[in-house]
């Protein structure tokens, strides 16, 4: 009866550990297995083991996350956990939460976060919402732009190898600048991003792949599909957007402009944008774009210090903070946070939080007003919550354009 969590040592393991594939309605076929390993890989997924049955999995993405400031930091990047429907709501998470979160902290890893399939999962583990996400459904008729003239930006549409050649370049300038993004290696954007697998197509076409030069040079991309529709001789399509990245506006907007005017085109839909999206300013009527938010990626720190120091700061003030964190009891205590640094102190606290509270404000998804506001951190002072929000300050909202 004893429940055994440990890694899996094979392919073969994995593919079993794959207990999310129940609710996905999959086949669960060693061949995807093996496609899904070449970016998690098998020592990175925790089984669940009972009575010789795997009852239950949980992965991690061994991946950099782009933090305020313009740096990375070592993450775990939660994913595909799932307990069988017979074993639910008997600890099987809980324990594998455990294990993985024990494993990452092993490995140096200084933040875990996902996407949580429910907002009333993670919590319990620390974990506390840390950037919303938009979606749009824009009829095509109402898709003009405010200033339609074009830039001196130009299109075209390039194959695999040239978007491998040239679109993880432009998305590490864009991540800089955007906290809360996956730092991509070659088989992320393989298997991931530019795949054109017929799980990743879902109900659309092919993958459409576009390059924006300026004066010859690539500064933006497109990755697009379009999902076929016709009702008594009129066009039902949709233009299934992936992702667009522009390393500055107008070669965003360059790439949006040419999603925006495809002709024989119904509708515009896309999901995973932050919430400042510049759309909102640039389209006309901005009513009809339908945004609408939902929970982003939630996230809490594994090593305090570390991600600290890898985070870009808006002042140089101190600040004191108390941090409860039951489930990795390592952080809690009384943290002077300064400059960058972060050291136990006796101080008395300026402000007083759980983990999941510090996890929504590390990527500057909320601010210390709001969190004190909702009643989620106590503040010593008003002046204690301005001074925190002075620190944490960013420019923009977090963005991860991708679900894990
Ligand atoms: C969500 C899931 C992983 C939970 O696994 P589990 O083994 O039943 O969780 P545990 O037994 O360890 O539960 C731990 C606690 O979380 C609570 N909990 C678990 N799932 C919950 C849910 N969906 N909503 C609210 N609370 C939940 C339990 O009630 C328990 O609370 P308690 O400690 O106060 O008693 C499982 O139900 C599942 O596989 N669901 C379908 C797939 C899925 O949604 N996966 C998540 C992908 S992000």
């Amino acid at each position: 009866m004893s429940l055994v969590v440990r890694p899996c040592s094979s392919v073969e393991e994995l593919r079993d550990a794959l207990v999310i594939s129940h609710y996905f309605g999959g086949d669960n076929r060693l061949e995807d297995a093996q496609w899904v390993s070449t970016v998690l890989r098998p020592e990175r997924m925790h089984a669940a083991h009972q009575d010789g049955q795997v009852v239950g999995g949980a992965g991690a993405y061994g991946v950099p996350i782009w933090l305020p400031g313009g740096r990375a930091v070592a993450s775990t990047g939660v994913t595909v956990v799932g307990v069988l429907p017979t074993h639910r709501r008997q600890g099987v998470l809980t324990a594998m939460m455990r294990a993985q979160l024990d494993d990452a902290r092993a490995r140096g890893e200084a933040i875990a976060w996902l996407w949580a399939s429910e907002a009333t999962i993670y919590g319990r583990f620390g974990y506390g919402l840390a950037s919303l996400s938009a979606e749009i459904d824009l009829p095509s008729e109402r898709a003009a732009l405010r200033d339609p003239a074009p830039g001196p930006e130009r299109c075209r549409l390039v194959d695999h190898e040239q978007a491998l050649a040239t679109m993880p370049g432009l998305y590490d300038r864009v991540a800089a600048r955007h906290a809360g993004m996956v730092g991509r290696d070659r088989a992320w954007w393989e298997i991931r991003r530019l795949s054109d697998h017929p799980f990743r197509r879902g109900d659309a076409g092919p993958l459409h792949r576009l390059l924006v030069h300026r004066d010859g040079v690539p500064v933006g991309f497109a990755l697009y599909r379009v999902r076929r529709g016709l009702q008594h001789g009129i066009t039902q399509s949709v233009v299934k957007v992936v992702e667009v990245m522009g390393v500055d506006p107008a070669a965003e907007r360059a790439a949006w402009r040419h999603l925006l005017q495809l002709d024989w085109m119904a509708r515009i839909q896309a999901d995973c944008l932050p919430v400042d999206h510049p759309l909102l300013l640039w389209l006309a009527e901005p009513r009809y774009l339908g945004m609408r938010l939902a929970d982003g990626v939630w996230l809490r720190l594994l090593d305090l210090p570390a991600a600290a120091a890898a985070r870009g700061w808006g002042s140089d003030e101190a600040l004191v903070i108390e941090l409860s964190d039951p489930f990795c009891p390592w952080n809690q205590g009384r943290w002077r946070l300064e400059g960058g640094t972060v050291h136990g102190t006796d101080a008395a606290a300026d402000l007083r939080m759980p983990m999941d509270a510090l996890g929504s404000a590390w990527l500057g998804g909320f601010s210390w007003r709001r969190l004190v506001q909702a009643g989620r951190a106590h503040a010593a002072s008003e002046e204690a919550v301005d001074r925190a929000d002075r620190l944490f300050r960013t420019d923009r909202a977090p963005w991860c354009p991708e679900v894990f």
